[in-house]
Order: structure tokens, then sequence, then C-alpha cells
């Protein structure tokens, strides 16, 4: 009965003025809010109570009440009834996956979810509506949710650099804090090898390591710091941060890239290369011309028993398998790669990437598993089950939807967050280049006007990509990251047309005292 009434009070509110509720602090901003002017206040005693299937969701919460304001709240598994002062987690079956429903009442809060992940979300949203510090109060709202794509997507890049497994945890917290869901986790480059793999222990022992790391952009006169620089997660480090990310009901996507960006595989098994010879871990940034050898067979035998051990360790549907910045020269002169085209009546190197992309799908799809790459792999055709990454524009994307196949947009403008977000770049830490400022990130439409509303059902929606060739530390992370990984997440979860950006950045900067409180080192420029 309260329940009723307190409803009707909300559409009331709603129907005399749909701006009332505006001013909530909350990124990305649900599709429905409502507000009164009354409170929820939280005590030692509140209470949360899940249903079954919520003890991790309830776990979350408790541990975020014990980290944000000290209090030991209990956790009670639905049973006994509690009439006032608690906090429910509970799922109701709905057609629209991750949905929720959040009421905040002054004798409880109610959050109700699709599934789990919905639950999760409310959780989220409920913590964005609690100042940090001392106070206690959270204003009566009713909201409903749900997300506009289902690859809310951000990337890190730590093979140029690497981050421990505490900040990648904590990178992983602010994509759950800004409810996105997918951590494409780039871990292996011709910088570094970063994933124990069992079978070939060579990697970590050599490619995992470079001797040095060139100081500031390739130039003339490149200098190099001199210093040993490396690291990798062990397998256990790795299975701890997937567990963590499904906690938060994030997918992680491995990136193990081919054909190209190989270097450091070649430092430990040169064989794997068309000329052979003698490699090093690359010590520099940019595209080099030694690749894995496409006429080879024992490259393709290693990167199954890779791509076994890999598959193992991320239960995503997805293995990212690279595929971009490949380039042809050694295939072209390696009578290996020639007697490959010839046997498989293949016109060109392009046709060549292809047979490779493809051979390495057919294992992958056997494990149940799928491939996504960056758009190179649609050049010479595109593998059957493949999804495409569109990073070079937004050009691949169109075309593999037109195909028919799932495309993650991330073009470099403005998805790639390694670039410049102000144009007085001596007043920024050194960047690759580009300008992708927080309004564009903001702006961001991931569905192509030229695409028929038939083929925008490809897109499953958009990600930010943070390379780390000039990124040495997490806090240049957290610089780069946030918060344009804020803006792109209101893109991805609220999609609305009519986004306005001086409400973000009003929200935007009520939010930020939060990350103040985590210390996170965000770019704060936009509040100037
Ligand atoms: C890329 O930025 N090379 C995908
Ligand atoms: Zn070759």
């Amino acid at each position: 009965m309260g329940r009723i009434v307190f409803s009707i009070i909300f559409l009331f509110l709603i129907s005399i003025n749909p701006l009332f509720s505006q001013n909530l602090p909350l990124v990305p901003y649900p599709r429905k809010v409502a507000t009164s002017d009354k409170y929820f206040e939280f005590n030692k005693n509140t209470v949360i109570v899940f249903s079954k299937g919520m003890e991790k969701e309830a776990s979350y919460l408790k541990e975020e009440f014990k980290f944000r304001f000290g209090i030991e709240i209990k956790s009670l598994e639905e049973t006994a009834r509690v009439k006032s002062n608690f906090i429910h987690l509970y799922t109701k079956a709905d057609s629209v996956q991750s949905k929720y429903r959040l009421e905040v009442n002054p004798q409880y809060i109610d959050i109700c979810g699709s599934d789990a992940a919905g639950v999760f979300y409310g959780v989220q949203t409920l913590l964005q509506l609690i100042p940090f510090d001392k106070e206690t109060k959270i204003q009566s709202v009713e909201i409903e949710d749900y997300p506009g794509f289902s690859w809310r997507g951000m990337h890190l890049d730590c093979s140029r650099h690497f981050f421990t497994v505490n900040e990648v945890k904590r990178y992983i917290d602010y994509l759950a804090m800004y409810k996105m869901n997918v951590f494409h986790w780039h871990l292996t480059d011709d910088q570094g090898w970063r994933i124990e793999i069992k079978k070939y222990p060579l990697l970590t022992k050599i490619s995992s390591y470079r001797k040095e790391t060139l100081i500031g952009r390739p130039s003339a006169k490149d200098e190099y710091d001199g210093k040993p620089y490396g690291g990798f997660y062990t397998q256990e480090q790795i299975k701890d941060i997937v567990r963590y990310a499904s906690d938060r009901h994030i997918t992680v996507v491995p990136e193990i890239e081919m054909p190209g960006h190989s270097m450091a595989v070649l430092a430990a098994y040169p064989n794997f290369s068309c000329k052979g010879g003698k490699f090093e871990t690359a010590t520099s940034w940019g595209v080099f011309e030694d690749v894995l050898c496409a006429g080879n067979d024992s490259v393709f035998k290693f990167l199954e028993g890779v791509m076994d051990e890999v598959c193992d360790l991320f239960p995503g549907k997805y293995i990212h398998i690279g595929g971009d910045e490949c380039p042809k020269d050694r295939w072209h002169n390696c009578s290996k790669c020639q007697a490959r085209m010839k046997s498989e009546g293949l016109k060109d190197e392009h046709e060549l990437q292809s047979y490779f992309i493809q051979r390495i799908e057919k294992y992958i799809n056997k494990k149940g598993k799928q491939i996504i790459g960056w758009d190179e792999i649609l050049e010479g055709g595109l593998a059957p089950n493949a999804a495409v990454m569109s990073w070079r524009g937004e050009q691949g994307g169109v075309e593999a939807a037109k195909q028919k196949h799932f495309v993650v947009m991330t073009p470099g403008h403005p998805c790639y967050l390694d670039h410049y977000q102000y144009k007085d770049v001596e007043n920024e830490p050194l960047a690759i280049g580009g300008y992708n400022p927080l309004e564009d990130v903001y702006a961001y439409n991931p569905v192509p006007k030229e695409l028929s509303q038939e083929d925008a059902k490809y897109i499953y929606g958009a990600q930010g990509n943070v390379w780390t060739e000039y990124i040495p530390t997490f806090k240049q992370v957290e610089y780069m990251a946030l918060p344009r990984m804020a803006a792109l997440a209101e893109v991805l979860w609220t999609y609305d047309p009519n986004r306005d950006y001086a409400s973000f950045i009003q929200r935007l900067k009520i939010q930020t005292q939060i990350l103040d409180k985590l210390g996170v080192n965000y770019c704060n420029r936009f509040k100037n």
C-alpha cells in the first residue's frame, strides 16, 4: 500500500516537472528518474536483504559500505521479513537484460534487477547517490534504467607498459563505477609478452622483458633509458583478475596479437620469423617488419598451444587476435609464405593474412569461442564468424556490419584515450598525438548514419582504448582514461540523442568528489 501511494507521488512529480530530477549527480544518467524531497537515512543497523543468487552483489555493497563509511552492515538472505531500514536486492524476470529499478524511500531501498547484472548496476547507481563522508542521507528516488549497448568497453595496453594486478583491479573498479562491461586486456605486443603460457616458458623468460626503453618519441637521435623493463601475469593472477571482473559483471577479452606486433615472440622463437636470425623484444614504438611466418606450420602449432591455455583462462565468448598493422614485405620475400600462397590459391599477401586469421579462427571456434580482430582482418576477406573492431575510422565497422558481422566501434577519433585531451600540449603529459577532448567523446555516436536499421543491429557498442607507449605509470593511465571513460559510458549506457554536455559536466563535477576520495588522478581541467 505504502509503495502504491509512493509511486503515485512520483508519477505526480514526473508529470509536473520532467526536469525536476535533472540534477541528481549520476553518470551515466538513468533513463527515467523521479525524486522527492524525502530521505532514507542509513546507520549501522541498516541491513542488506538479498534473494538467492544475489550473494555477490550483496557482499559487494557490504564491502563498499565498510570502505566508504567504516560501517559494517549485516547482510541476510531473504527469509524473515525485515520491516524497515533495509536494502533489498532481488531479481524479477524481464525481457530487457541488465535492467534495474531502484527505489529509495524513507523506510527502505529496493533494487530489483532483470538479472544479477541489473542488480549490480542498481547498486552502482545507489553508491553514486551516497555522498562519501559523514553524510548518511540518501534522497528518495525512483529510477528505471537499462543499457543502450551491450558492449561498453575499455581497453588497457599492458605490453608497452606493465601494470600490477592491483592497478588492473583499480581500472576494473572504474569500469564498474560507470557501468562498463568489457575489459579488453592487451596482453602481447612487440615490446613485451605479459601472459604466462605454461607450454612455452620462454615467453615469460625472454619475451616478457626488453633491455631498455626509448625516451620520448622516435626521432633521428633516439635515446634509450638503459633500464631493463619487464613483467607478466601468472595464470593464477589472471584467474584472480577474471574473477574480480566477473564479480563486477565485466567480461575480460584478452588480446593475443598475431601475425604482426610479434617482436617479443620472435626474440624467444626466431624460427617463427620468415628470415630467421636474432631478434630482440622491441625497445621503441611503431610497426616492425618482422612478423610471424604464415608459411610455417610450427607457427600455427605454437599459436594453437597458446590458445589452448588462453581459452581455458578466459571464460568469455571472445578472444581478440589482433590482426592490425602487419607489414607484408617479409611474406612477399619468403619462400615458405609464397609456397603457402601457391598451395592455397591465394592471390596476394592480403589473402595470406586472411588465410592466417581464418586458420586461427577455425581452431578457436572449435573450442566454442569467437574471434574479434582489428579492422585489417577485413582485408583479403573476413573470417566467417569474426567480429571486427573498427579503429582506422568507422569505415571498417560499416563494411563489416554490411557483411552481417558484429562490430565494436573504436575509431581513433574520439575513442583513443591515449590522444591529447587539450590543445595546449605543453601543459599536458607527453602523449602519442591526436586530439580527443572530453566534448568529442561525449558527442560520439557509435552507429554510423549510413547503416540501415537492419545493419545497425550489428553494432555491439564502442570502446575507449588506452595505449601506453607514452603512459609509463598507472597515475597517468588514470589521467588519460578519466573522465573521458565516463563520457563514453554515458554515450553507451544512456544513448540519448538529446544528451546535454552542460548537464554531464555539472553532474561529473559532483561525481568526481568520489574520485577525489578514492585518490584517483583524473584529469580535472574540465572543472575550469
Ligand atoms: C591499433 O591501434 N593499432 C589497433
Ligand atoms: Zn614466411
